[in-house]
């Protein structure tokens, strides 16, 4: 018990899936540029086969993380999913190493869903993901698709990935929105408003870059002194920060190391006094303010 997400609380993905509110973020374990196979294949899927162990059941990733390698390797990893949510995105294509471009026809949309559950070996995706709206496609189009697929049972809930308030809410006139994902950590707090909605109407946050991508996890930074005071890593107290600032707060950390993981999932046995979060709070949304 003494390493177990678990103890990061729980929440209900729409209202019914239970999942323990420390996820993984699955698109660390292709290779440079989330393009193509991790370079330590074995360390990806030994890190993808500790995480039932350490308690961790919600598992993002997406078609385009690789492409297709992250879905292909948690199915070689963990298939049958044994009280997994394995939440998936589509939207996005690849042309090279580093390069996104979103895309959202719906004959695409349809495309990335039928993939997905094919590579994932599953009937029906429990969560998926609009990974961005596409600004060249009508927005009707993209929710209507995504209305369809779900009234035909491909998908069971749908998410929101890099969003406004005001999308949100155009989007909840096909579907009920179930969670949103969109950059937040200590030091970048461009959704506030975002997530201040999304707990006001019980949509999971799950914010991406929790860590800044590793940022905040290097010694120097705004973290150090209350890591030191807590004997914990800096990245710990990322964690313990976003996971204490709201309860449909859902972090997926994202690594393709062991000993990462394992480091990210003890950070739910931090626990921060209202002293050192309001102290982090103030510092965070000054290097938010710095940066912009
Ligand atoms: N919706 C979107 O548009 C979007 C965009 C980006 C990401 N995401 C999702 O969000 C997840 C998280 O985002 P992210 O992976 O970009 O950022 P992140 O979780 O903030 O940082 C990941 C980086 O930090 C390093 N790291 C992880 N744990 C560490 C530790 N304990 N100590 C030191 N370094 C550590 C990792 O390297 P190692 O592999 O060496 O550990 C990796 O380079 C992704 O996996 C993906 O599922 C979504």
């Amino acid at each position: 018990m003494a390493n177990d997400a678990s103890r990061s609380g729980t929440f209900k993905i729409g209202g019914e899936i239970t999942v323990n509110r420390l996820g993984f973020g699955a698109m660390r374990i292709t290779g440079p540029g989330i393009w193509d196979e991790p370079q330590d294949r074995p360390e990806a899927v030994r890190t993808l086969k500790r995480l039932p162990e350490l308690g961790v059941n919600f598992i993002d990733t997406a078609d385009s993380y690789g492409p297709e390698t992250s879905e292909n390797l948690i199915c070689e990893a963990l298939y049958p999913y044994k009280q997994l949510l394995i939440a998936t995105k589509g939207g996005l294509v690849r042309t090279g190493p580093d390069n996104w471009v979103p895309l959202a026809r719906p004959e695409y949309l349809r495309q990335c869903v039928a993939l997905s559950l094919r590579r994932l070996k599953v009937e029906r995706i429990d969560l998926w993901q609009l990974h961005r709206i596409d600004p060249k496609t009508p927005r009707e189009e993209q929710f209507g698709v995504i209305q369809e697929m779900q009234k035909q049972g491909l998908i069971r809930h749908v998410g929101l990935s890099e969003v406004s308030v005001k999308e949100i809410e155009a989007a909840r006139k096909f579907f009920p929105v179930a969670t949103v994902q969109n950059r937040y950590n200590l030091i970048d707090r461009s959704s506030e408003e975002v997530l201040d909605y999304c707990a006001k109407h019980t949509i999971g946050f799950i914010p991406w870059y929790p860590l800044a991508a590793g940022e905040l996890a290097k010694p120097g930074a705004v973290l150090d002194s209350v890591a030191r005071k807590l004997n914990a890593t800096p990245s710990q107290i990322a964690l313990a920060w976003v996971l204490k600032r709201s309860p449909v707060m859902l972090p997926i950390p994202g690594t393709g190391k062991v000993k990462h993981l394992e480091e990210n999932v003890a950070a739910v046995s931090i626990m921060l006094s209202d002293e050192d979060f309001h102290a982090l709070d103030e510092a965070g949304r000054n290097a938010s303010k710095q940066a912009a």
